[in-house]
């Protein structure tokens, strides 16, 4: 049996850590899909067109640790707001929203556009600041040469970019559970997402 979880909002709302904990305690598949938008930019930031890039995608170009740069971050919102590159990579998410015993996929149009019919949506969000402090922390740690204000301007331009876009832009789906991160911990967050998915799951059990 299938179920999904659709998980979207912003750039470093806490989606990412709250899908991986939601993923890993209910036993579920997970699926960042950033990361497609992300690999997609990458090679258009090494000469290859948008499309053929998003056609030729496979398994081995997700790999998290070299996608998470502003620059590959940028690249991946100006490729996602093509309706072509979206559509080449739309079959693929489907799919794995609704293999066998579960899937969660965290992104900015799954509980709109990729999975309108997924069993639980969550929306996940915190103001441009807070994002843009826990982005630069990050950032900062891994040694990246940033200042606060420029992760803000670059969370701005990317929210604006995502959201006013014609195809798919960012916004709560109409049924979707918010959760706002901005004054919750981490483990607080995880407790209202896995609460919300609960009495979902509860609703179709019956
Ligand atoms: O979640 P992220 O920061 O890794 O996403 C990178 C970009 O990819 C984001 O700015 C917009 C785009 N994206 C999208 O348009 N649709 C998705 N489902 C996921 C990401």
């Amino acid at each position: 049996m299938s179920f999904t979880i659709a998980i979207d909002g912003p750039a470093a709302a806490g989606k990412g850590t709250i899908s991986k904990a939601v993923a890993a305690h209910f036993n579920f598949a997970h699926l960042d899909t950033g990361l497609l938008y992300r690999a997609v930019g990458r090679q258009v930031l090494l000469g290859t067109p948008a499309l053929e890039a998003a056609r030729a995608l496979s398994a081995d170009d997700l790999d998290g640790d070299k996608l998470r740069t502003p620059e590959i971050a940028q690249a991946a919102s100006k490729v996602a707001a093509l309706p072509e590159v979206r559509a080449a990579l739309t079959d693929f998410q489907r799919a794995f929203a609704r293999r066998a015993g579960g899937a969660v996929l965290d992104g900015r149009d799954i509980g709109t556009v990729i999975c309108p019919d997924a069993e639980a949506k969550l929306f996940v969000t915190a103001s441009a600041e807070i994002r843009a402090q826990r982005r630069f922390k990050e950032l900062f740690e891994k040694g990246h040469d940033t200042t606060l204000e420029t992760v803000l301007a670059d969370v701005r331009e990317r929210d604006a970019r995502d959201m006013n876009r014609a195809d798919a832009p960012l916004k709560p789906a109409e049924d979707a559970v918010l959760i706002d991160t901005s004054a919750l911990d981490i483990d607080t967050a995880v407790a209202r997402a896995i609460e919300a998915i609960n009495l979902r799951r509860a609703a179709f059990a019956m």
